[in-house]
């Protein structure tokens, strides 16, 4: 039996369970019978990405996610919405129709992952909604609805179920090593997670603040904020310039460091990059020289940090569901230090400068889905340096 059908089976069966026993199925309770008390976090998290993950409201992913069926004769409807429409996997509703199936990765979700399953016949997530709501407290003290501790919530056990694991796309023709989406994997064994640096550490910093309207020492972000976020991005890289100039030539010599994320940079689904743009300007301002002049992945293949794969007849850049080998993968360790090395004629050339930017997905992809948000469209600035020349 396959995956998809071993899946949905669980939902019938989860509810099937419920019927014989004369229980009700429990159900995921909207994220706004939580804002009655917990307004502050509802806010955080209404902002966030989580909040936004449903075809209804995600224009990107609805555009691939009707693409990626089309192309698999509907394989891969069911298992893209285990993670961007987790609430389907309890309320069987596949197509979407409810409100509460298009909060996303509600509240309820998170905190009602009961147990992680380590079966590969089996999705990790387990999930027992309910009135028993899971967190990080040893001991807390709640009158309004019931609380249990949960070590899911102390490390990044609980956020791995959906950030890790995606080497069976179906349609997917390659057997087994192509990562997508993995950034737990990314993130184990690196030097943060071994000092106890985890996703919550760095994606719901604990701040003061208000928690069911009473100030307390700390209260988890729930913003989740990431690639979306400018300030985000701005911690997770950092450039070092060094310009000499020999024999009638420049040799810019770059390091990119990946100084902020605990996993490869970029991150993520492989639409997103990471490039580096390199150029040399004269006295009076004009660019005399740059590394690209349109486009960098086809100019200067080694200053753009991606992961590229090819499907079975060879097309680059192939969708995840059709690849079937990596092409290319050139993302950034974290703490790694990429070395880079330019040479071009120092004549006129009084500034040499280097920019890092992200984009979330190709300018042609989003030309091919008509996409014409500007959040989608734009680069960001992720970090920069400069050198001023003097030549003697
Ligand atoms: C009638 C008010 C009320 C509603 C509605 C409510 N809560 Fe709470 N909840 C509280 C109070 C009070 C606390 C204890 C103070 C705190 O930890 O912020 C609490 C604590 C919690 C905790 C913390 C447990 C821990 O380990 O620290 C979680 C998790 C939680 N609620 C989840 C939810 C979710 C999810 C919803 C919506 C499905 C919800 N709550 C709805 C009042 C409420
Ligand atoms: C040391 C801090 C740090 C740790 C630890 C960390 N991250 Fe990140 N993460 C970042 C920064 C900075 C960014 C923004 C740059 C980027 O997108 O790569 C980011 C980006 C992301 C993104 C956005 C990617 C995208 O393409 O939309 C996701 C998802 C994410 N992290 C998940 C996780 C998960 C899951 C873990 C734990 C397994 C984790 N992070 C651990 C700092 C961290
Ligand atoms: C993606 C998973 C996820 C989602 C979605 C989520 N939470 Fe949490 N929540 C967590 C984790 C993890 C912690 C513990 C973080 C920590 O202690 O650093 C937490 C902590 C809490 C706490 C403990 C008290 C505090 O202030 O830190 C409350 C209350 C809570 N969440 C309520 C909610 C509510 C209400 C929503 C929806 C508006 C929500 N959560 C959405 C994962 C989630
Ligand atoms: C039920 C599945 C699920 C769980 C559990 C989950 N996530 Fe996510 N997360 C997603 C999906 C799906 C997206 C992509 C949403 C979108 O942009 O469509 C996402 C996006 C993100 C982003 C990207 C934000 C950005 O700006 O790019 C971050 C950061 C993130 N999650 C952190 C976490 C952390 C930390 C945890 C654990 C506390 C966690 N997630 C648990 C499914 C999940
Ligand atoms: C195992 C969980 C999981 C499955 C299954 C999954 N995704 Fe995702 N997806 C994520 C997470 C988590 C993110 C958040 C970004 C990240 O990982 O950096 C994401 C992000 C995305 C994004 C970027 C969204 C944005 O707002 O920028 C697209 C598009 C996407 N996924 C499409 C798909 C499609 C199509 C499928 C099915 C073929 C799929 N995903 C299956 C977990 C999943």
């Amino acid at each position: 039996m396959s995956k998809l059908s071993s899946s949905l089976m669980l939902v019938t069966l989860a509810g099937l369970w419920g019927v014989l026993h004369g229980q009700q199925p429990e159900k995921i309770e909207s994220a706004l019978t939580c804002k009655e008390c917990h307004e502050d976090i509802y806010n955080q998290w209404s902002g966030s990405r989580h909040a936004r993950s449903t075809p209804a409201k995600n224009i990107l992913f609805a555009k691939i996610y009707e693409l990626s069926q089309q192309d698999t004769n509907g394989e891969t409807k069911l298992y893209c919405i285990r993670c961007h429409a987790p609430v389907t996997q309890i309320n069987g509703d596949v197509d979407i129709q409810q409100e509460i199936t298009n909060e996303g990765i509600t509240c309820d979700i998170c905190h009602s992952i009961a147990e992680l399953s380590d079966s590969p016949q089996h999705w990790p997530n387990i999930y027992e909604p309910g009135k028993t709501k899971r967190g990080p407290s040893k001991d807390a003290d709640v009158d309004e609805h019931e609380v249990v501790y949960s070590e899911l919530f102390e490390n990044s056990r609980l956020c791995s179920g959906c950030h890790g694991d995606m080497l069976d796309i179906p349609g997917t023709r390659s057997c087994g090593n192509l990562t997508i989406c993995d950034t737990d994997f990314e993130w184990r064994g690196t030097t943060f997670a071994k000092e106890g640096k985890s996703c919550v550490d760095c994606h719901m910093t604990g701040t003061q603040g208000l928690s069911v309207g009473k100030e307390v020492e700390r209260t988890a972000q729930h913003d989740f904020s990431g690639a979306y976020s400018h300030e985000k991005l701005q911690e997770a890289a950092k450039l070092v310039l060094d310009v000499k100039e020999f024999g009638g030539k420049i040799i810019a010599a770059i390091q990119v460091i990946n100084k902020g994320t605990g996993h490869l940079l970029p991150t993520g689904p492989p639409a997103r990059m990471v490039f580096l743009k390199v150029s040399a300007f004269d006295h009076n301002g004009e660019e005399v020289w740059s590394n690209y002049t349109n486009n960098p992945a086809k100019e200067d293949p080694f200053g753009v940090f991606h992961i590229v794969f090819a499907n079975l007849e060879g097309k680059i850049p192939s969708m995840p569901w059709l690849a079937s080998r990596i092409v290319k993968d050139t993302r950034i360790r974290p703490g790694e230090h990429r070395q880079l090395v330019y040479k071009f004629p120092s004549e006129g050339v009084t500034k040499v400068e280097a920019k890092l930017f992200y984009r979330l997905a190709p300018p042609p992809l989003l030309d091919k889905f008509e996409i014409t948000d500007e959040t989608l469209r734009k680069a960001y600035l992720m970090a920069q340096s400069e050198q001023i020349i003097t030549i003697e």
